[in-house]
């Protein structure tokens, strides 16, 4: 008999259906978990170290969190990204998330998770010290996970993170690590046009009685005819538009330079301030150094093409003027070229190049005649940073002998002075940039003084005072290029020291091509994403830095040269007002820092810095960076008007990327 109506029937069929349904699927894919850490690490990149640690802290200890030891887990150093590909077979990840016990209280990091291109969850700050935090992410659906680790906005010092048991439960399938999507290259700028324009810098110096050179830097197809108005007596200008001679004038003022320059498509007027006085590099200095691309194999020949492409490439007609040879210039006592080995001095003790620089002053005529600039470096210490002669005892005769070749530019570098003083003390550290200082003034021909001691004795609060045009505030960037944007921020620190003629250098553009400085290594290209490489370049900019391009000329591709030489974004560095930008806003929340810049005629430039792993849309209110409530915006990368906007602006970016813009109040 049956008791059940049929309406309870189908009940009772739907119920035993969806067991048996559920059974069997229960047992055909169970839920399962795996281990964050049997997953393959070695894809994974980050802050410090080579990958992350299976089991164990970033260096190599038990992972400890709060006085507990965990047996499982991961051990990396900030920041660090985790790209797993889940297919959507995931249910959650957990893990415990903190600072290892190892740093003794130091270091801090904010973890952020993020599934198919949104942000699912942000811990709090974690702290050295402090209790590690617990996280279950739910993870149903998500196809593409990241676990991204970052510095939490300082830098990245003892920001050793484990994530303790860290654990995906799975539906189903394997979670694997990937490596991070490839950022293929995007270019902005746009290419200059064919009709004349005059670029930055719009002012430069000259000593009183000192020789001058300029290339007046412009954009559009050659030949150009260049007419001036208003030239000092004693200059000359070339078809090419070199300006060079000697002002015979020897009073301090400034001199206004009307520029025209015609070609068969059209004209362009602007001006150049030339300001007779004692302060040089009245903007920031830009050029190119050979370092992070021929180390120990630089040459004259090299140095030469290198001119030759400053100006084919266009680099020269934005304004880069320096071409300078570093280290590994002068002789070695040994080296494994024998080409580098010979004696320091001759008998009167004048420094002797070696084999591969056999007439100085044929080099620089050969710069000067580009209309270009030339650098040398030499150390106060009796032996450079790659052991070639330095100057110690010999101060004043190298410098005497650097201007007779005909440099303009002197990198003099601390090395092994520590040897003669240490450095331990202000007074130690000034003194021989002191006396090179003094040395220099006292010379007929103008010498741009380049301090590089690596920012010790907080060099950027007496650089200017010893005589200095740019000092070095950080280590070597070639031993730390991922962290480009830290040391920006450390360099930001010091905007208040910087302004005409004394600027702050967080040190060169590695772009393009350039080598491992761990290794002296031949060029590779830059390990920047394309978005990160115009964060550098908008940062350099922003902050008023020396502009010099350190990677390979001979590989200077499309992309680089957009990043190298867009105009518009020149002019803010070289803006003659000199003030260095930095930060004003720092959202950790939302990741994302806003970096500005006041300018000379009354606008902003600002940089809309992404950190987040994701791309996003950033909303800038004018009113919390204190400007009016009506601005023009215009883009800098893209050279282009993007309206008048009221109150605020949105925008957005990629992952690591940068929106650089001119506010122009209405
Ligand atoms: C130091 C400097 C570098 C470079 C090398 C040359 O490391 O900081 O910029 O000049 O010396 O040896």
């Amino acid at each position: 008999m049956n008791y059940l109506n049929p309406k309870q029937n189908f009940g009772l069929f739907i119920f035993i259906f969806s067991t048996l349904f559920c059974c069997s699927l229960n047992s055909f894919c169970q839920e399962r978990t795996v281990y964050l850490d049997d997953l393959n690490l070695k894809i994974v990149k980050q802050g410090w170290g080579d990958y992350p640690k299976k089991n164990l802290s970033c260096v190599g200890n038990p992972i400890k969190l709060n006085k507990k030891i965990y047996n499982r887990g991961v051990g990396t150093h900030a920041n660090t990204a985790f790209y797993i590909q889940l297919s959507g077979n995931a249910i959650k990840f957990e893990t415990t998330i903190g600072i290892d016990d190892e740093t003794e209280g130091k270091g801090s990091v904010i973890a952020r998770f993020y599934g198919d291109n949104r942000l699912l969850y942000t811990t709090q700050t974690l702290k050295g010290g402090a209790s590690p935090e617990k996280v279950i992410i739910d993870l149903n659906g998500i196809s593409n996970f990241i676990i991204s680790i970052n510095d939490a906005y300082d830098d990245t010092s003892y920001d050793h993170v484990d994530l303790a048991d860290a654990i995906f439960t799975m539906n189903d399938g394997q979670p694997e690590l990937v490596a991070r999507p490839k950022e293929e290259p995007y270019i902005l700028t746009p290419s200059p046009s064919l009709s004349p324009q005059i670029n930055s810098p719009r002012i430069t110096a000259v000593r009183p009685g000192s020789p001058f050179i300029f290339r007046i830097p412009c954009t559009g197809e050659r030949p150009i005819q260049f007419q001036l108005e208003g030239l000092p007596e004693g200059l000359t200008v070339t078809s090419e538009g070199i300006i060079s001679g000697t002002i015979t004038n020897r009073e301090m003022r400034t001199y206004t330079v009307q520029i025209t320059a015609i070609n068969k498509h059209g004209k362009d007027q602007n001006h150049l301030h030339i300001v007779v006085g004692e302060t040089l590099a009245l903007t920031p200095p830009m050029g190119w150094n050979h370092w992070y691309t021929h180390y120990d194999r630089i040459t004259s020949e090299i140095i030469k093409q290198s001119a030759d492409m400053m100006v084919s490439s266009g680099m020269a007609d934005v304004g880069y003027q320096y071409v300078s040879i570093d280290d590994c210039w002068a002789n070695a006592e040994k080296h494994k070229d024998p080409m580098r080995v010979g004696p320091a001095r001759d008998e009167q003790g004048n420094i002797l190049p070696n084999k591969y620089f056999p007439d100085m002053k044929d080099l620089t005529d050969y710069i000067h005649s580009k209309g270009l600039r030339a650098g040398i470096y030499t150390s106060p210490g009796p032996q450079t940073c790659a052991n070639f002669t330095g100057s110690y005892q010999h101060e004043e005769q190298d410098a005497r002998q650097f201007a007779e070749w005909g440099f303009d530019f002197l990198k003099y570098d601390w090395c092994s002075y520590t040897n003669i003083l240490p450095p331990n003390k202000i007074e130690n550290l000034k003194k021989p940039y002191q006396e090179m200082g003094m040395i220099l003034k006292k010379l007929d021909r103008d010498i741009v003084f380049n301090l590089c001691q690596y920012g010790m004795g907080q060099v950027w609060k007496w650089g200017k005072e010893v005589g200095g045009n740019c000092w070095r505030t950080a280590g070597d960037l070639g031993f730390e290029l991922l962290q480009y944007h830290n040391v920006a921020r450390r360099n930001a620190t010091y905007w208040e020291y910087a302004g005409p003629g004394a600027w702050n250098d967080p040190d060169y553009l590695l772009l393009g091509y350039s080598g491992d400085a761990s290794v002296m290594g031949e060029p590779k290209p830059c390990p920047l994403t394309p978005s990160e490489q115009y964060s550098y370049m908008s940062l350099w900019c922003l902050m008023a830095s020396p502009l010099f391009y350190s990677g390979d000329m001979e590989r200077l591709d499309d992309f680089t040269k957009n990043i190298l030489c867009n105009p518009e974004v020149i002019e803010i560095n070289q803006d003659p007002k000199g003030i260095q930008g930095k930060p004003i806003i720092t959202n950790k929340e939302k990741s994302y820092e806003i970096w500005s810049k006041p300018l000379y005629d009354g606008s902003t430039a600002i940089g809309i810095f992404n950190l987040d792993e994701i791309e996003q849309n950033i909303t800038v209110l004018w009113d919390e960076l204190g400007l009016t409530e009506t601005q023009k915006v215009h883009d800098l990368w893209r050279q282009q008007d993007l309206g008048v906007h009221t109150k605020s602006f949105s925008t957005s970016i990629p992952r690591h990327g940068v929106a650089l813009l001119k506010l122009i109040s209405e």
